[in-house]
């Protein structure tokens, strides 16, 4: 089996910003692989390193050290001590197979739509017949014809970064970084985005770079996760893995913003319920992903152990066509059942945390 090559091979990165007193280290030796078709997601809070890491990438930020490979060719190498940057003509020519969408649109607004939507591709000589269907195009592209002549002022938010999407993929790039693209949009926009990348990935093979600060961005349409802290990248994995199998507390917390589970517990805990719980019984958080469903589960609880389960919250969700789910219940039964139960319960692959109570 032959491998997949990376489209975007980040190898030992630092970027170290040289201030008059201090020196700024906000990438430190970042590794990364993308693949083609991958919708990477970078999640991070402020200050992460996040933007600095992606600018990397076409090198509007130059490495202080490590090497950017784009589809095999070296745009960087900084190896041996020694600095290798393409020459700036080929630069040009690589740079164009990566668009990029900001947080504020970054639009011309003395200029129309169909004038912004050019603008990248305005070298190339083309007719006045030619420059109209390829706008065309492109908007449809981005569900924003018939607005060719409008201006950026005229637009809202979310039909603003449709306008910058459209521009991004004027020089028919293979790359798109999305830097906080849908941080000023309304929950609703957001996702009207997000779901236009994710089309965008499906129809054009169009391989995504999408960082953020929100996880649920992430959620609805990456394949892959890395979180970065402090310029390194801390965590990564697929989307199923870091959902159901976070390693560090960020990714955690992360996770948290992006499920209602947070909000389940904390309205679960002030029931009376948990409050009162009396030994044997136990409160627990059954979590799973895959082909066990609570259904089942539960109904093997009290079959085969005689343990009642009481359920006081549950979610289900599917992340990459896989159902990952959340319980919080009581288990009561006689103390003995119980651990047989939870015994039974982990062999099935699901995940017991017990959150009050203790077995025997
Ligand atoms: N041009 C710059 N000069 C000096 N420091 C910078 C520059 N750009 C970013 N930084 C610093 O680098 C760190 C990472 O910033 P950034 O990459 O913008 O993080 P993020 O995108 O995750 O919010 C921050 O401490 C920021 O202040
Ligand atoms: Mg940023």
């Amino acid at each position: 089996m032959t491998e997949i090559q990376p489209i975007i091979r980040l190898e030992n990165i630092d970027v170290t910003f040289e201030q008059k007193k201090q020196s700024v280290k906000a990438v430190k030796n970042v590794s990364l692989d993308i693949l083609p078709g991958d919708i990477y997601g970078i999640v991070g809070y402020s200050g992460a390193g996040k933007s600095t890491l992606v600018r990397t990438i076409n090198l509007l930020q130059k490495p202080t050290h490590g090497n950017v490979v784009i589809n095999g060719t070296y745009l960087a190498k900084t190896t041996d001590n020694k600095e290798n940057y393409i020459a700036s003509k080929e630069l040009r020519q690589q740079r164009k197979k990566i668009g990029m969408i900001f947080q504020h649109f970054n639009l011309m607004n003395e200029r129309t739509v169909a004038e912004n939507v050019l603008f990248p591709i305005s070298h190339l000589k083309l007719s006045k017949s030619q420059r109209k269907d390829k706008v065309n195009e492109l908007l449809e592209l981005v569900g924003l014809a018939n607005r060719a002549n409008a201006y950026p002022s005229q637009l809202s938010g979310g039909q603003k970064q449709r306008v910058a999407i459209a521009r991004a993929l004027a020089s028919e790039p293979e790359i798109l970084i999305s830097d906080e693209a849908t941080s000023a949009l309304d929950p609703k926009t957001t996702n009207s985005i997000l779901q236009l990348l994710k089309k965008l990935n499906i129809e054009l093979g169009l391989t995504i770079v999408l960082i953020t600060h929100e996880m649920q961005a992430v959620k609805e349409i990456a394949n892959k996760i890395a979180v970065m802290e402090d310029g390194e990248i801390i965590e990564r994995g697929s989307l199923l893995e870091i959902f159901t199998a976070p390693q560090k507390q960020l990714t955690r917390d992360f996770i948290d913003t992006a499920t209602n589970l947070e909000d389940g517990l904390r309205k679960v805990k002030s029931q009376t319920a948990i409050k009162n719980l009396q030994a044997p019984d136990i409160f627990v958080q059954l979590s799973y992903a895959g082909a066990s469903t609570d259904q089942p589960l539960i109904t093997s609880l009290f079959k085969d152990f005689n343990v009642t389960a009481n359920v006081l919250f549950g979610n289900v969700e599917i992340l990459q066509e896989t159902p990952v789910g959340t319980l919080l219940a009581i288990l009561s039964g006689k103390d003995t059942d119980l651990t047989a139960a939870i015994n039974s319960i982990k062999k099935q692959n699901v995940k017991v945390e017990i959150l009050k109570g203790e077995l025997a």
